[in-house]
């Protein structure tokens, strides 16, 4: 009995302890964030997570190693800041987001850390490799290297075209903004012309990288390498921070799983040393925060001022994440370098989140029903406050045209106005009606895969096809082809009947 019971708990600690090898190369401190909350969820079900990232490693725990990927975001700070990203055209953006993949791959293959990855013994083998897949496919020969175990990608972005693509799904442009234009669902024809443009553009431009990368790749992992676009198939599922209530809803191949908001954490704790601060704020609390990589202390000095006039025209208390050293602020400003801001969200008296409509802080603005202000830089912040903007859940301000009045008056209206709170409570109340939490979707995704060998019985038979039999280029070429022959058949018959009958008038006559 005895034996029996310490089987029992035994088997229910840990019903499939697997080895997972998690890689995430995406040069983005908060996107970074939301691929730790997923290895993170699956070394607490008791897998054993390699986490491979560009981060340096800030926890430790049981189940849950960490590999440092050096280098790259210094190479990358040095090539690139956010500001050049804010100055793009729309087709520098994608020109320039393709440069950062290949600066990144470049650094991370010549990184200690990989080298840490490859000294694995020969016949060490991992039981589920995943992959952030968003910006590049630098280390997809691991799935080579250690032998073909089941492999899934992640994206905590909300799902570019040149991402479902690869993955088999058709492309939306007719009703689905492409990432870096400030469009909605509801395009004018011209509108839909760009979106078309970009949308098929980029997804037909993007597989150059893996091409461009081929050959160094062999370099690093051995002349047998297969080239990337060959790996990239035993890829049998993609988990997406695409969100139903955030982004548009979409047609989606059954191998695309929805998993929007999975780094929300289920309990919220206050933070200690906001605690009297949040609790003790009479008439309300405002958070400002520009997220992790257009930080307040790159606004030019101009713009600080305006904003710090603002604030002492609030009555207020402003917590802002402010990441140098500042002082002469007004008595309502609270200063941080680095805050647990869903926690901050959560708390009944924040009335109103000032940030740069980000996909991951307006879904916990969404999710704890905080109504916003938002100043979009780059990339789909600005089809994200578009949005913000069209379903009144706040008011959207060009960064380059902030001034204290202006501030001052968008502020006011957010807060004075009951439609955007009540907006934003009731589509709270809509994000939080679902089964599960997003996190436990993907971690049954993630040992689906490891139970049955990948998810290729998800994939439809779009991603083995040729690009003109997937989008049926032929077919529609074919018709236009009948069209034609049927119409000159047409004309030449209806042209014999008239010379018939003209030569039977004449002959009449
Ligand atoms: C490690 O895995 C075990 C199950 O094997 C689990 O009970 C434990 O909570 C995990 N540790 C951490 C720190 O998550
Ligand atoms: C767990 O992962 C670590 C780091 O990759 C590895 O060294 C260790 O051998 C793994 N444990 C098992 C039981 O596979
Ligand atoms: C790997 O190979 C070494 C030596 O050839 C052997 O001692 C070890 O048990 C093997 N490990 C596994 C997991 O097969
Ligand atoms: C902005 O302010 C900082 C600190 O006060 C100063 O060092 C810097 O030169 C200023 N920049 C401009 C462009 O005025
Ligand atoms: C600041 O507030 C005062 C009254 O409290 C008002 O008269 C003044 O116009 C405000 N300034 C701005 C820039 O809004």
């Amino acid at each position: 009995m005895l034996q029996f019971l310490i089987w029992l708990a035994l088997s229910t600690k840990c019903v499939l302890c697997a080895n997972i090898l998690y890689v995430s190369l995406l040069p983005s401190p908060s996107h970074q964030i939301w691929n730790r909350v997923f290895a993170t969820g699956l070394g607490k079900k008791g897998h054993n997570v390699t986490l491979v990232d560009l981060e340096k490693n800030k926890e430790q725990f049981a189940n849950y190693s960490h590999i440092y990927i050096e280098g790259a975001y210094d190479v990358m700070y040095s090539k690139f800041d956010p500001w050049v990203l804010a100055s793009y055209t729309p087709t520098q953006t994608i020109a320039g987001t393709i440069e950062i993949s290949i600066v990144v791959c470049e650094a991370a293959l010549e990184s200690q850390g990989l080298q840490q990855l490859l000294n694995y013994p020969p016949n060490f083998s991992f039981d589920l490799i995943i992959f952030d897949v968003t910006l590049d496919c630098c280390f997809y020969p691991l799935i080579h290297r250690f032998n073909y175990p089941p492999t899934i990608g992640t994206s905590p972005w909300p799902l570019p075209s040149f991402l479902i693509y690869p993955f088999g799904s058709p492309l939306q442009p007719s009703y689905t903004p492409w990432y870096a234009l400030p469009y909605t669902d509801d395009m004018t024809l011209m509108e839909r012309f760009w979106n078309h443009i970009f949308t098929y553009g980029e997804t037909a431009f993007r597989p150059h990288i893996k091409n461009q990368l081929e050959e160094k790749l062999m370099e690093t992992f051995g002349e047998d390498t297969p080239p990337p676009k060959k790996l990239e198939a035993h890829i049998s599922l993609l988990l997406s921070n695409h969100d139903l209530l955030l982004n548009y809803p979409r047609a989606l191949a059954p191998n695309i799983i929805s998993v929007g908001g999975l780094h929300i954490p289920k309990t919220k704790e206050i933070p200690e040393d906001l605690e009297s601060i949040l609790n003790g704020a009479k008439n309300g609390i405002i958070l400002f925060s520009l997220g992790t990589n257009m930080q307040s202390d790159f606004l030019t000095n101009q713009t600080q001022r305006s904003l710090v006039n603002a604030f002492a025209n609030l009555s207020e208390t402003i917590i802002w994440k402010y990441e140098s050293d500042i002082d002469n602020l007004p008595r309502n400003v609270v200063v941080r370098k680095w805050l647990r801001q869903s926690d901050i969200l959560g708390h009944p008296n924040v009335k109103l989140f000032i940030g740069h409509a980000g996909g991951l802080g307006t879904q916990e603005a969404i999710y704890h029903g905080v109504p916003m202000v938002c100043i979009p830089f780059f990339l789909d912040q600005h089809v994200n406050a578009k949005k913000i903007v069209r379903e009144k859940l706040g008011l959207s301000l060009d960064y380059k045209k902030i001034t204290t009045e202006n501030f001052l008056s968008r502020v006011r209206q957010v807060l004075d106005n009951p439609v955007y709170s009540e907006n934003i409570k009731t589509l709270s109340r809509m994000y939080r009606d679902r089964k599960e939490f997003p996190l436990e979707t993907a971690i049954f995704w993630a040992e689906y895969a490891i139970r049955n060998n990948g998810c290729q019985i998800l994939n439809t038979q779009t991603r083995n096809l040729p690009p003109y039999e997937a989008f049926n280029l032929d077919i529609v070429t074919l018709f236009i082809l009948m069209c034609i022959v049927v119409g000159l058949l047409f004309y030449k018959v209806v042209n014999l009947l008239f010379s018939k009958l003209g030569i039977l008038k004449l002959k009449t006559n």
